[in-house]
């Protein structure tokens, strides 16, 4: 990181202003041969000669890319606006993580490298035989890994970005998990009904929408097997108190708690493991809570 700091401070001999030097955001993603980098909007004017001291410092990438640092978010498909600044205009590349390969398409898709931890984090979990549905799978990463690092568990893997899910069936095909990862396309308040063959199938169910998942929690529920206890990977984002300390988790333990007890009563829920995925912004983070759910011989 020091000398991503030098190279952008050098850019005040080439027209930039102490205050625009302030405004400089540091960190960066590389998405395979991508590197993405925040801009202020106060630097969009800027951002050619930021994308030319950025290839000097890395000089093996293809394409430098711009998000703006408050831009929008697209709802429903979790993309955001980014824009080239240096190099090749297309945005498709191939990432490595966790000995998998995954193509992305970065101007329809989410991606980010920084879940790489949180996502072999609960591949490990995986117990052979297991059958898993990943409800927001995006281009494949969490389904492909698990069924890498457990090849007896088979993956369900749903997204309604059609982009996303034409990127997983290829990933699939590129990293030899057919059969073993099951792309689905669709919403998962369509494809997990009953009709569909999903209601009642999983041990374990995925829910990486950390904005949205809870709406979503009455259907996980429903998705895991009707005997016994299964697992639910909750996402939420909690916004407000400082990092660190139990209290943090207090509001997204209490959000599932009631979502799960309004939808069905006394159901048990236990929180078998809690921790901060990320910081998203300041003082606002992404969470993951564990969720055993007991429902005996209902
Ligand atoms: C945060 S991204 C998932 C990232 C992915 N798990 C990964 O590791 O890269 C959320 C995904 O959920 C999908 N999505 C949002 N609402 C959905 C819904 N109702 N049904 C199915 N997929 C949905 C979006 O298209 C997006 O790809």
């Amino acid at each position: 990181m020091a000398r991503i700091k030098e190279v952008l401070s050098s850019l005040r001999l080439r027209g930039l202003s102490e205050e625009e030097q302030k405004k400089l955001v540091k960190s960066f993603d590389i998405v395979g041969d991508i590197l993405i980098i925040k801009i202020h909007p106060e630097l969009e004017s800027k951002s050619r000669i930021i994308g030319e001291a950025l290839h000097s410092l890395f000089p093996g990438v293809r394409t430098i890319a711009a998000v703006p640092l408050y831009a929008h978010t697209d709802e429903l498909y979790r993309t955001r606006d980014i824009e080239v600044i240096w190099g090749d205009e297309n945005l498709e590349t191939t990432h490595k993580e966790s000995g998998c390969i995954f193509k992305v398409d970065l101007s329809h898709v989410f991606f980010s490298p920084r879940l790489a931890y949180e996502r072999m984090r609960i591949a490990r979990k995986v117990l052979p035989g297991e059958t898993i549905i990943n409800m927001f799978s995006g281009v494949g990463c969490y389904s492909i890994i698990i069924a890498k690092m457990q090849p007896q568990a088979k993956v369900y893997s749903i997204d309604v970005n059609p982009y996303a899910y034409e990127c997983m069936d290829e990933n699939v095909r590129l990293n030899r998990m057919e059969g073993r990862v099951i792309p689905v396309m669709g919403d998962v308040s369509d494809e997990l009904l009953m009709d569909k063959g999903l209601e009642g199938v999983a041990d374990r169910v995925l829910m990486p929408l950390p904005e949205r998942a809870h709406h979503f929690l009455p259907l996980a529920v429903r998705a895991l097997k009707s005997t016994g206890s299964g697992t639910i990977h909750y996402y939420d984002i909690h916004r407000g108190r400082k990092r660190g300390g139990e209290e943090l988790f207090n509001v997204p333990i209490q959000r599932a708690r009631e979502t799960i007890s309004s939808a069905f009563g006394n159901l048990e829920m236990r929180i078998e493991d809690k921790r901060i995925v990320r910081s998203v912004a300041p003082r606002t983070y992404h969470v993951v809570l564990d969720l055993r759910i007991e429902k005996g011989n209902r």
